[in-house]
């Protein structure tokens, strides 16, 4: 079993294990692990968006699914383990901080594991390898940075050699706490533990353009979630995504390869493809 010692706080005295637990035990829907704030209609639609961006993301690096062995940090209810099944994974093995996330992802899901753990907590050795980890909207809750570094180099050992990455976050722009429950990181924070643990960076892609964020922050979530503004929204957002490369500070996928044995953090690495972040 993983070594699961008492979830610790973060460097806020922010309890990630108790926060989620009551978020996914008071919310069913998409609203749990989504926005909170926005309507069951507007997450479905950041869900969906987030998805095509993501496939886009995937098709950009070479990175394939179908016939891979998944692990996914912070499942939550199961939103994407159920997009990996669709696309053809043959398995997919779920950590997830709550135990109502994990009753629920095993009564949904019953030919897949799922094991209750903090990704940051856990012994290593004990994690295995996998052809494709990912961490969707997790990161990024886990303020501390002493609990990031451990978490990522994690993560990271847990990517079998020439086998993927895929981490959300926004990896450019100020590294400010903002919600207590957030902490938003930029790629100084990556790239050295990516580079020590043998990765490459292949590609780093817009989740969203302009969902995701209260564009109108004075008018409020409401009138966003308002059927018509929301198609409005929808518009832009496919919009903004034929047209613009970059989403500056909003969340990415980062897509990375595991090319060679881990480095110690003293030896020369070869350095990152960079990219305009
Ligand atoms: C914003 S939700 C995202 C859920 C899912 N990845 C998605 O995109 O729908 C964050 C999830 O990560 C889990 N989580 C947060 N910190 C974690 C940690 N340290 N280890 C494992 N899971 C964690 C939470 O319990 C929650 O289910």
């Amino acid at each position: 079993m993983p070594n699961q010692t008492a979830t610790r706080r973060g460097r806020e005295g922010f309890d990630g294990r108790s926060y989620w637990e009551t978020r996914l035990r008071s919310e069913s829907g998409l609203r749990a692990t989504g926005h909170r704030r926005f309507s069951e209609a507007y997450n479905h639609a950041m869900y969906q968006v987030a998805t095509d961006h993501m496939v886009a993301a995937l098709r950009s690096a070479g990175v394939e699914l179908a016939g891979k062995r998944i692990l996914d940090i912070g499942p939550g209810f199961g939103y994407f383990v159920e997009r990996y099944l669709e696309w053809g994974a043959e398995h997919v093995t779920g950590i997830e901080l709550t135990e109502i996330g994990v009753t629920r992802l095993r009564q949904r899901f019953p030919h897949q594991e799922f094991v209750r753990a903090d990704i940051s907590e856990m012994d290593r050795a004990w994690l295995g390898q996998f052809d494709v980890v990912s961490a969707i909207s997790v990161v990024f809750h886990i303020v501390g940075d002493e609990a990031f570094d451990r978490a990522l180099r994690n993560i990271c050992a847990a990517v079998k050699r020439g086998g993927h990455l895929v981490i959300v976050d926004r990896f450019n722009g100020l590294s400010l706490p903002t919600a207590r429950h957030a902490r938003y990181r930029n790629m100084r924070y990556y790239e050295p533990i990516l580079r020590e643990q043998g990765f490459s960076v292949l590609s780093v892609r817009p989740m969203y353009y302009v969902l995701s964020r209260s564009v109108v922050p004075l008018v409020g979530p409401w009138l966003l979630s308002w059927e018509p503004v929301l198609r409005l929204l929808l518009r832009l957002e496919h919009y903004c995504g034929r047209r613009l490369g970059s989403n500056l500070g909003g969340l990415k996928f980062l897509i990375a390869q595991q090319q060679g044995p881990p480095r110690g953090a003293d030896r020369p690495g070869r350095s990152l493809r960079r990219q305009a972040y």
